[in-house]
């Protein structure tokens, strides 16, 4: 025996992907987290990591130095839904590597920008149906990690 709990980890990491990457998850509700480290391209204009189930995008996560926000929002049907923009500040920077992590916390998606928390989504469908994280536009992407306890 190790430890004293019963916990069971599983853990996946990518290295390096090119894009568009989609990457397996199974399910995203509580105690499941993705890890992106990445950088903005030079002349990066926006790039998105999606939660998607088989038929919709569950979060949409939008980082537009165009617009200087970032764009958070899902699909129903396949259909935009409302855009949530509000930030107190944009932090991605062309060029700059990030890391930002995806965090389910049972109602809402937590995401942390180099360890800090940026934004909450509230989700507006049921996590467990998502299959996939994809992520796409103008970013390279150093490594994509998932894990769930
Ligand atoms: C649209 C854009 C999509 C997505 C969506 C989010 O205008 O074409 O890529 O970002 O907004 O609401």
């Amino acid at each position: 025996m190790i430890g004293t709990g019963c916990a069971v980890n599983f853990a996946t990491e990518h290295f390096h992907p090119a894009t568009p990457v989609n990457i397996p998850i199974n399910g995203f509700g509580p105690g499941h987290r993705i890890r992106i480290v990445g950088v903005p391209a030079p002349n990066a204009r926006r790039f998105w990591v999606n939660l998607n189930t088989p038929t919709d995008t569950a979060f949409h996560f939008n980082p537009r130095f165009d617009e200087r926000c970032v764009v958070r929002n899902n699909t129903r049907h396949t259909h935009w839904q409302h855009e949530e923009r509000f930030a107190d500040h944009f932090p991605f920077n062309h060029g700059h590597i990030f890391t930002i992590e995806f965090i389910a916390v049972g109602g809402h998606i937590e995401v942390f920008y180099n360890g800090r928390l940026f934004t909450r989504f509230a989700e507006r469908d049921d996590p467990h149906h998502i299959r996939t994280v994809q992520v796409d536009g103008d970013v390279h992407v150093h490594s994509i990690h998932v894990s769930s306890n």
